[in-house]
């Protein structure tokens, strides 16, 4: 069960950064590939540069995609679309924006799998690729977002019990920084995305994270690639940290 033996995909959040360049990478190798985000005018730009089928879809309307999703019988779902709002803070969080990430990349990522998940299983046959981060293996001081991705990280983990023998395989993938438009669409405030932005390092790319994707999606049948963390070599994660307190008087 290599890239060869897969004859489609279905790739969420294909409008913009990782996504796109998944879209990209498949359909070079041949595959039909539906694209999926909001962004109409993205998705014909990628449609004329890569050949794929676009579907104009908001992820958070379960019933369109409950719709779209359980009639395309794909071999692959690249579980992408994901948004980093509240990703500062959960104490002075706007309400709103929490939902947003939570419906975003955590309520709509459980409806994708579920609906794909029964013509998969039916053929004997089928790749759940799951887009986590860093952020859900770490704490990164982002309890909204971190919360989301540690979600993913748990339904992979559970995914892999749960279709045991049924030879459809998952895979998470849990990159650190990569360059792309998702700060952007996070914060709001430009001071404040500015400081987030600018990291002074070489990021990770969107074709890095594609090819991390192939390689789970190109492995032999009997592999499954459960989970790649691809990092910057100028980024790390964890530390000890040492905050005096001025406690009650005893
Ligand atoms: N960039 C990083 O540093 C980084 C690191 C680790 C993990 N990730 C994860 O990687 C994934 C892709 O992010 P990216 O970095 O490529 O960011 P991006 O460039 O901002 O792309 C996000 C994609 O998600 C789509 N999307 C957002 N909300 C959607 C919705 N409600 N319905 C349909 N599509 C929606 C966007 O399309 P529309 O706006 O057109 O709908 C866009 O195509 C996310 O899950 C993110 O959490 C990113």
């Amino acid at each position: 069960m290599t890239i060869s033996d897969y004859e489609s995909a279905l790739v969420t959040g294909a409008s913009a950064g990782i996504g796109a360049a998944v879209v990209s990478d498949l359909c070079a190798r041949g595959l039909t590939v539906h694209a999926v985000a909001r962004r109409q005018d993205r998705l014909v730009d990628l449609a004329a540069a890569t050949g794929c089928t676009t579907h104009v879809l908001d992820v958070r309307d379960t019933v369109a995609m409950e719709e779209l999703f359980g009639s395309l019988g794909v071999d692959i779902l690249v579980n992408n679309a994901g948004v980093g709002r509240a990703i500062q803070s959960l104490t002075d969080a706007d309400p709103a924006d929490v939902d947003q990430t939570i419906g975003t990349n955590v309520t709509a990522a459980l409806h994708a799998v579920r609906t794909v998940l029964p013509s998969m299983i039916e053929r004997g046959r089928g790749h759940i690729v799951n887009v986590g981060s860093v952020a859900g293996l770490y704490p990164l001081t982002s309890g909204v977002y971190g919360a989301s991705k540690g979600a993913i990280h748990l339904l992979s983990l559970n995914l892999r019990l749960e279709l045991a023998g049924t030879g459809v395989r998952v895979t998470e993938i849990c990159p650190g920084r990569v360059a792309t438009e998702f700060y952007d669409a996070a914060i709001d405030d430009p001071d404040l995305r500015h400081r987030f932005k600018e990291t002074g390092i070489t990021e990770i790319t969107s074709e890095d994270v594609a090819a991390s994707i192939s390689y789970a999606l190109d492995a032999p049948w009997y592999v499954n690639v459960a989970r790649v963390e691809l990092q910057p070599t100028e980024q790390t994660y964890g530390s000890v940290n040492f905050h005096p307190v001025e406690g009650p008087e005893q």
